[in-house]
């Protein structure tokens, strides 16, 4: 990295185009047709920023580490990892909720008969157990990377935790929302010797991303 130069992890998916535009907002240029491309890495015109574009729950662990300063990912993934970063901002896009969910056409409507314990599948685990551990019920948690909304078609499970957005993944797939555990957005998250090593370029970043989202940049 140049001396000086700023990291910044973006998230590969649904939340990409909408970080690059708010960088762009701050004035940051050369990112154009980063978000079609297969680029992974871009440096802006000045020199003075680099972007890497990485899997959203990857993200917590660079910025934890100082290979980015900082990064945009979910708050979803922030609950789940508990990293130690610094989370100066809500970046206000992306929302999006954290449900349970079980098949629409389920006999027992409550929790299914004959099953000792509730088999869950999902990609968020500790939020998975905390849940429902809050809940007084015993749940057998079957992680999983992707696609979640199969595993109870397949009979893997009788319930998922997983993110809604539009709801059209659960009712393609013949699930039906039970409760909402959280609800997230896209953050913006903060290496923490960076916050003081590079000061002046991670305040000044912040303070125009948080002008940006004020004035519908994004
Ligand atoms: C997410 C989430 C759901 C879907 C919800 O998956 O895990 O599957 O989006 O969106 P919807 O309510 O608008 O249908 P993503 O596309 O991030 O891929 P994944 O299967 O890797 O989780």
């Amino acid at each position: 990295m140049r001396r000086g130069q700023i990291a910044i992890a973006l998230p590969k998916g649904r939340l990409l185009a909408e970080a690059i535009k708010l960088f762009e907002a701050t004035g940051v240029q050369g990112l154009e047709g980063l978000a079609e491309s297969r680029r992974l890495l871009c440096e802006d015109f000045t020199g003075a920023y680099r972007f890497l574009v990485l899997r959203p729950a990857d993200i917590p662990t660079y910025v934890e580490y100082g290979a980015t300063d900082m990064g945009v990912v979910g708050k979803d993934i922030l609950l789940e990892q508990e990293r130690d970063v610094y989370e100066p901002l809500d970046l206000k896009y992306g929302a999006c909720r954290l449900v349970v969910a079980r098949p629409t056409n389920l006999e027992d409507k409550g929790r299914p008969v004959g099953f000792s314990s509730l088999r869950v599948a999902t990609k968020y685990p500790t939020l998975t157990e905390r849940y429902f551990t809050e809940q007084g019920v015993q749940v057998e948690i079957i992680r999983l990377s992707g696609s979640i909304e199969l595993a109870p078609l397949a009979g893997l499970c009788e319930r998922i935790v997983d993110l809604v957005d539009t709801g059209r993944t659960l009712q393609e797939n013949g699930l039906e929302e039970v409760e909402e555990i959280t609800t997230a957005t896209a953050r913006l998250i903060v290496n923490r010797a960076a916050l003081k090593t590079k000061y002046q370029q991670v305040r000044g970043m912040i303070e125009r991303l948080t002008a940006a989202i004020q004035g519908g940049g994004a």
